[in-house]
């Protein structure tokens, strides 16, 4: 491990270049495995301190600088789902919990393989294992928003949506010191407006997922295995969740697999730091911000009377269209 002060050159180097550095929290497969109690110790720092200045950090030397705050400004109005990255960057995210009985198995297994993921937590969970969720931060983990229980919130009213994101994101400053900067909607339920309000409000912006082994139907390693394998590519946003014995078990062969093809991993803001689709680039609006399985479904035939109107518009969704719910879906 090079000295502190080098470090901390390039952490500083690296905000300095907002939005284009590759973030340090950046790990590829074995980059880094001697960040044991040193790296703890000073994201604990950083945890009690909460904006914990340059001075500090000097001060309790050789403890390495905390981790920077987040360098990189998401795209808006916008849900993420992959990323455009050169290179086999993959982020893994792992949503519902902290859970105190597979959240550290999980953590463990990341940590051994110096892996760095994003862990979409549930404010109620937090609440309830709040040492777990310190564990996650302290490993160098990125933390995002999961609501506080789970609702749909295209469903709720606003005032209900203000409660479940801003008591989520509260709890989770509390233990951490940093607030979310991404929310995971559950179910991946969400329309434009209301993304719009929440990027507004909360700060957060909508991630989703391109892969999904489906691990909270299927109880079976070998076939979150197999799907997460199968679907995974470049800038591929891996789903599961690591409330489920059954996924984390899963998870020592998934990430030897993933090393093995030459994948890196990165949490989301290192991905979006990467990301090279231009800002600008309107993407089309996808109808509540469903996930890529679902926009492909095909549209109902139109009524033959606008059909046979040749400048006829393509059929919208209808404004406040409940998503589809996915029966027993507890994404
Ligand atoms: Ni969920």
């Amino acid at each position: 491990m090079k000295p502190l002060l080098i470090v901390s050159g390039i952490l500083v180097a690296s905000a300095v270049g907002a939005g284009v550095a590759i973030s340090p929290m950046l790990t590829s497969a074995k980059a880094v495995r001697d960040d044991g109690p040193a790296t703890t110790q000073s994201i604990s720092q950083n945890a009690q301190g909460g904006q914990g200045k340059g001075a500090q950090a000097e001060a309790v030397a050789p403890a390495p600088a905390p981790a920077p705050p987040p360098v990189v400004t998401p795209r808006k109005n916008y849900t993420y789902k992959s990323f455009n990255v050169d290179g086999n960057y993959i982020a893994l995210t792992f949503d519902d919990g902290p859970s105190p009985e597979t959240t550290p198995q999980l953590l463990a297994m990341l940590k051994e393989r110096g892996i760095k993921a994003t862990f979409f937590v549930l404010g109620n969970m937090v609440a309830k294992h709040p040492e777990v969720l310190k564990m996650i931060a302290d490993e160098g983990h990125e933390i995002g928003s999961h609501s506080w229980s789970h609702p749909q919130l295209t469903r709720i009213s606003q005032a209900a949506v203000d409660k479940e994101l801003g008591n989520t994101s509260e709890a989770i400053f509390q233990v951490t010191g940093k607030r979310p900067m991404y929310l995971r909607p559950p179910y991946g339920s969400m329309k434009p407006t209301l993304r719009t309000y929440i990027e507004e409000k909360f700060g957060l912006t909508i991630v989703n997922w391109s892969v999904d082994p489906n691990d909270w139907k299927f109880r079976d390693s070998q076939k979150v295995h197999d799907a997460i394998m199968a679907q995974a590519a470049p800038g591929a946003i891996v789903l599961s969740h690591d409330i489920y014995p059954t996924t984390v078990a899963a998870m020592p062969r998934i990430l030897d697999e993933l090393i093995a093809k030459g994948y890196k991993f990165g949490t989301l803001s290192d991905l979006v730091a990467m990301d090279k689709t231009p800002k600008v680039q309107l993407v089309a609006a996808l109808p509540n911000g469903k996930p890529q399985q679902a926009q492909q479904k095909p549209q109902k035939p139109k009524p033959a009377s606008t059909a046979a109107k040749p400048d006829a518009k393509p059929a919208k969704p209808a404004a406040g269209a409940a998503p589809q719910q996915r029966a027993g879906g507890v994404y």
